[in-house]
């Protein structure tokens, strides 16, 4: 008998017997990685920063990777989003391995298929917030005029609606946050990734930029992973990977604490 509410096998769902005693089964499987190992320099100086790691993030929900500093949390966000090259192992997105592409056919897939948060959010100072948000589509080769019209949309959407015509250093963090939000969303990636999308953030702003985070990103087919110190982000996390050393060393997922009460 399981604790945890099972659904029928959807899409390609791949199952790791091995994760079998902490992820109760879910959605499809966005992201699969397995036995991924990256080292930098050489010799006695060599750092191994990941040491084979194994992990599946789902569609449908937040994945909060956490730990220590240095334990490699961005080195793995970094591979998964295709900005680092693994050693060795495979990482599989929405079905297509990205471990094995030729590099322009990586840039091209990371160009369509994700987008990227980081802790600063890297606006450009002389374009405004609508056309700061439109780059993804200027680069996907849409006309200034339709980019900067469906930035102002989801920048309407996300509470931004005054503030489209801005320059960066007329917003506050948390608005530039926004900001950047809405140019990883704008082209309607599969996969967002977030790299302490919070740590510039005092309390406040950064609750409300999970928030939005969280409704704005998170569809049943696709998957957000964001890398966090901040443990007052951990509660807005399906699932949490904690990472030490180079190794996930513990996964905790809170729908086995939603579905519990289900039988
Ligand atoms: N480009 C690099 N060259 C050499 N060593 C690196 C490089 N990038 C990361 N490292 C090392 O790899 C290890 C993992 O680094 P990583 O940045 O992934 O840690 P992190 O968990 O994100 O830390 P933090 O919480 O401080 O951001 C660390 O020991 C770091 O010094
Ligand atoms: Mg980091």
């Amino acid at each position: 008998m399981t604790m945890f509410k099972t659904r029928s096998p959807v899409g390609r769902r791949l199952k790791d017997p091995r994760l079998d005693a902490v992820e109760p089964e879910s959605g499809d499987v966005a992201v699969r990685i397995r036995a991924v190992v990256k080292h930098f320099g050489e010799g006695e100086r060599q750092v191994q920063a990941l040491r084979s790691v194994d992990w599946d993030v789902y569609a449908g929900q937040m994945s909060l990777i956490v730990g220590p500093s240095g334990c490699g949390k961005t080195t793995l966000l970094s591979v998964i989003a295709g900005i680092l090259n693994a050693d060795s192992g495979s990482v599989t997105i929405f079905g297509d391995e990205v471990s094995n592409m030729k590099d322009s056919a990586r840039t091209r897939f990371r160009a369509s298929k994700i987008g990227f948060i980081f802790q600063q959010y890297n606006l450009l100072p002389a374009l405004n917030a609508a056309e700061n948000a439109a780059i993804p589509l200027v680069i996907a080769g849409w006309s200034k005029g339709k980019a900067v019209a469906r930035s102002r949309e989801v920048l309407k959407s996300l509470g931004m609606g005054p503030k489209v015509d801005s320059l960066p250093n007329q917003l506050s963090g948390g608005q530039q946050q926004r900001v950047a939000i809405a140019r990883a969303l704008v082209h309607e990636p599969q996969l967002l990734v977030c790299d302490e999308p919070t740590a510039a953030l005092d309390q406040q702003s950064g609750h409300s930029v999970m928030e939005l985070l969280k409704e704005s990103a998170v569809r049943p087919d696709r998957a957000v992973v964001v890398v966090t110190h901040d443990n007052r982000v951990f509660s807005f996390g399906d699932r949490i990977a904690h990472m030490d050393d180079g190794r996930i060393v513990k996964l905790e997922s809170r729908s086995e604490k939603n579905q519990s009460g289900h039988g």
